[in-house]
Formats: structure tokens, sequence, C-alpha cells
């Protein structure tokens, strides 16, 4: 068992200690969903509906989690997924969320909206990285962005689609949260209230780099979004179709993957693009509030295109049974989000290696109950989804 120097058992416990270390803005930014919170309640209740089968006396002294992914070996069936603005919970937050990744094997995604400089994040964390894209209105910088990515030696490409036009998080606005930081009294207040953030990352960030910023964004977009007239419509691009996705595969000449859809017709058109896989999400609840749980359409997405694509999910996932789960409904690997961004927010790269040795410890203990030795033998028949119970009278 690895060592618990930080005294959280787990995931709830570092969401505590990244409340307590946040200003309420910042918290609020990385922890909600968007409008009424619907989504991200479905997202857990989803996973709690479903039911795993006690398997007893069978020799599971040789647990393995180790999967392949896109050719690749690695110890642990998790991604971490890209998280924009990861920068402003620690100092280096997010070169320290990608080293945690990089040694525990395990591959971490620069997000479009990073903090960080895709280029720094290479040359100071390393490991195996991914790179998230967001196309923005104006294709010309967004091929520009992933030929920089391409350059920079990123395995893989994820092209995020679920954001035609802006989240309404009225919370954010509330809070006065945006990036760059516009102050008003409200938010001045709040970081008042959390000297040890105000001092630690956001005076220290302003010393040795200057204003936070979306450091991946080229100086046409910087400029704009600094400007008093800036208009978010820069940002998102409602006119984002196939066509684009075919463009990209010309363009991106390595594993290429589309994250943020959950209709099994979408899945069929994203595989006649030629793209190598794609991520069953609903942006952990930020996007669309009623939409539909990633883990409750898996299975759907899996039996539409699961012969041709690598098939992943996000979204929700807390505890090892949620990794379980999601395996056992034909996931390759599932991503996280918020368990390793309130593990920055706790502690830094130690609180993100906490979080990921939470999520290896509780998927070994499933899989031993279970009766299960490696990832493979993760099936339905380790399930019992809702309705199911009662049928079979288990
Ligand atoms: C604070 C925050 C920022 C995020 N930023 C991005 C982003 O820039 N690009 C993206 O594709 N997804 C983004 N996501 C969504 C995650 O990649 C992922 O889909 C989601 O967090 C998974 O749900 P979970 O947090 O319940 O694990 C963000 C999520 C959070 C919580």
């Amino acid at each position: 068992m690895a060592e618990n120097k930080l005294g959280a058992y787990n995931i709830a416990d570092l969401r505590d200690m990244a409340r307590g270390h946040l200003p309420r803005a910042i918290f609020e930014f990385i922890d909600r969903g968007t409008e009424d919170d619907v989504a991200l309640a479905n997202n857990r209740e989803a996973f709690d509906r479903i039911k795993l089968r006690a398997r007893t006396l069978v020799d599971v002294s040789k647990r393995s989690q180790e999967i392949t992914l896109f050719g690749n070996k690695q110890p642990l069936p998790i991604v971490i997924a890209p998280t924009g603005t990861a920068g402003l919970l620690w100092h280096n937050g997010e070169v320290g969320m990608a080293r945690a990744a990089a040694a525990a094997g395990i591959p971490f995604t620069v997000a479009t909206n990073s903090m960080t400089p895709m280029e720094t994040i290479v040359r100071e964390a390393g490991g195996r990285l991914w790179f998230q894209l967001y196309m923005w209105s104006d294709r010309r910088l967004s091929h520009q962005l992933v030929e920089r990515a391409n350059k920079a030696g990123f395995e893989a490409l994820i092209v995020t689609v679920d954001g035609a036009v802006a989240a309404n998080r009225e919370f954010s606005h509330r809070n006065g949260f945006s990036v760059p930081m516009k102050l008003n009294s409200r938010l001045v207040a709040d970081l008042m209230m959390h000297p040890r953030w105000l001092a630690g990352v956001y005076l220290r960030q302003l010393l040795t780099s200057g204003t936070p910023r979306f450091e991946n964004y080229p100086p046409e977009i910087q400029d704009k979004i600094t400007a008093r007239t800036f208009k978010k419509s820069i940002l998102k691009n409602d006119s984002l179709n196939w066509d684009d996705l075919r463009a990209l595969r010309k363009l991106w000449p390595r594993t290429l993957m589309i994250k943020g859809t959950l209709h099994p017709e979408d899945a069929k058109l994203a595989a006649d693009c030629g793209i190598d896989g794609l991520i069953v999400s609903n942006h952990g609840g930020r996007m669309l509030d009623s939409s539909l749980a990633p883990i409750d359409v898996l299975p759907s997405m899996v039996d539409a295109v699961g012969k041709k694509l690598t098939v992943m999910m996000d979204s929700g996932v807390r505890r090892g049974a949620d990794v379980v789960k999601a395996l056992a409904l034909g996931a390759q690997a599932v991503l996280i989000g918020r368990a390793t961004l309130y593990g920055t927010a706790a502690a830094g790269e130690a609180g993100a290696t906490r979080a990921i040795d939470i999520l290896r410890e509780e998927t070994d203990r499933i899989m031993a109950l279970i009766g299960a030795n490696n990832v493979a033998e993760l099936d339905r028949k380790c399930l019992a989804l809702p309705g199911e119970v009662t049928a079979l009278g288990g």
C-alpha cells in the first residue's frame, strides 16, 4: 500500500482539502458542473445504480491492472483528462500533475487551455503526453496549434467536440471568475480569505511568469482575450463539423481521438473519418446539463464502434469501483478529471500522486472481491445493471 502522508483516504478527502485551500471561485470552477448541476449529480448516480457481483474462492493472488492502449502497455487503466486552468490550483500545478502521471506510467493530457506552455510540460515532466484541442473559429490558428503539438512530440491528439458554444456556468459569472482574472470586489474578498493560495499560487505566479493566462494561445488570440472588447465567440466554434475532423486526420500523423460524443450515430460518423479512438464523455457534467451519463450510454457506443475504435469514457469517476464498472461495460480505459485536480489543489504533485494511488488501490481491491485477476476478465457478468437484480433474484 502506498504511504498516505496527506491523510487522504479517498478522493472525497482530497476534495475537502481542495475546498480548504482554494478561493471559492476557483473551487466551484473545478467542482461544479453547469446550470443546476443535474448532469454532475447524475454522473455519480448512474455509477451507483450499477452493482458489482462478488465472487468467492477464486485465486486472485496474481492481480494486474495492466492494459494495452493504442499499442502501448501501461500499468493502470487510467489516463489523466485535459483540464484547463489547473495551473491555478497549485504553483506549477500542471507540471506536477504530469509528473505524477509519468511516475505512474499513465498518459497525461495537456489542455489547449493549459496555463503552462505545452513545451514546458514536455521538458519538465516527460512521460506519455497527449494534447487536447479546442478548435477556435479561426481554423488556421487551430491547425498551427496542432502543428506545434506535433513538433513538441505529443503521442496523441484529442479533439474535444462537445463545446459548440460556451457552457452556462452561472456560478462563475456570480463569482467573477474568468481567465485572465478580472478582479471585482467579490473576487478580491474571496482571494483575501485564502492567503495561503494568494501567496503560494497567485503572487508566486505573478512574480515568476506574470499574469496567469492560457499559454498555448497564439499572440493573435492572447491579445484579444485580454482586451476589454473581448468576445467569447473567438474561442468557440459552432461551425465545427465532420469535415474539420477529416482535415485534422490529414494533419495529425499519430493517434487521433475525439472526446465528448454520447450518441452511437456520432460514433459511427467519427469512425468513418478515420480516427483511432473516442472518449464517451459529458465533460464531467460541465457542458449540457441534463445530458445522459456517459456510463449509461457506454454499452451502446461500444456496440456501435467498439470493433473499429478504441472506446474510453470519463465523467464521474471517483472510486476504483467506477473504474471497474466502466471497464466491465467495454471501456478500454477511463479518464479522470476532478480526482487528480482535487489532489493537485490539496498538495500539488504529491496530491495528484495520492489520487492515482487511491484509485489504483481501490481498483485492485474491487478486482479481488469480484474474482478478477486482470482487466480482460472484467465484463458484463461482473455487474448487475439497474433492473437486472430483481429479474435474477440476486
Ligand atoms: C476544471 C476542469 C477543466 C476542464 N477543462 C477541460 C478542457 O480544457 N478541455 C476538455 O476537453 N475537457 C475539460 N474538462 C473535462 C475533463 O476533461 C473531463 O471530461 C471531466 O473532468 C471528467 O469528469 P470528472 O471530472 O468527473 O472525472 C475539464 C474539467 C474540469 C473539472
